[in-house]
């Protein structure tokens, strides 16, 4: 079985709903580790709850980025996982982190991007006086959420939407399409060509 990596630095809801598809057997892999730059986020005490290993790097504690991205490396590849997930990771990763694991980091953004990258994106939909926003699973390049995208969710923006009742709205979406995009990962059905994710079709069941 595949094993991931699960990179929170919050509340880590998204982090749940991962749990849930593995226990489930909607997703079949293992979360081998959850790993966070903050010893007080909850999605750590998500992971205890499950039996997940549990690892705190604090970004504070290293001297730069780099010095900061060898140990989260050094801590990963200890588990020897197959894919790093960023759920709610609040670090910028440079290329040093996106080189050593080349189209094997993914992240889950609150807009369909390209529009709004960045923070507060729910903000920034609405700022601008869109009708539509939703969220977005893709593959982590050098950029800021730049990379080829895998899935995403349209949901509509209502009369009287705050940034809370717009997030709530598409959370449900991640909710929905993280486990769906690491269960065709896990299923080997996704192929990145360029800038474009194919999605391969389910096998027929066997006779
Ligand atoms: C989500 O909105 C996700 O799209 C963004 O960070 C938030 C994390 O929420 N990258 P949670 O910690 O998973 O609840």
């Amino acid at each position: 079985m595949k094993k991931i990596a699960v990179l929170v630095s919050g509340g880590g809801s998204n982090l749940q709903s991962i749990i849930d598809a593995t226990e489930s057997g909607y997703l079949r892999a293992r979360i081998a580790v959850v790993l966070s730059n903050k010893e007080e986020a909850f999605g750590l005490t998500r992971a205890r709850k499950h039996g997940i290993p549990a690892e705190v790097v604090r970004h504070g504690d290293f001297k730069d980025r780099e010095a900061f991205e060898n140990r989260l490396i050094a801590v990963l590849d200890g588990y020897s996982v197959d894919l790093v997930v960023l759920a709610g990771f609040m670090r910028v990763l440079t290329p040093l982190f996106v080189t050593h694991y080349h189209h094997r980091i993914m992240n889950i953004h609150p807009a369909l991007l390209p529009s709004f990258p960045g923070t507060h994106a729910q903000k920034q939909a609405l700022d601008y006086g869109v009708r539509f926003s939703g969220c977005t699973t893709h593959f982590v390049d050098e950029g800021t959420d730049t990379g080829p995208i895998i899935l995403q969710s349209v949901v509509p923006v209502l009369p009287g939407d705050t940034e809370e009742s717009l997030g709530a709205r598409i959370l449900k979406e991640e909710h929905r399409i993280y486990p769906e995009s690491l269960r065709l990962w896990s299923e080997g059905r996704i192929l990145i060509e360029g800038r474009n994710v194919m999605i391969l079709p389910d096998k027929p069941a066997e006779a």
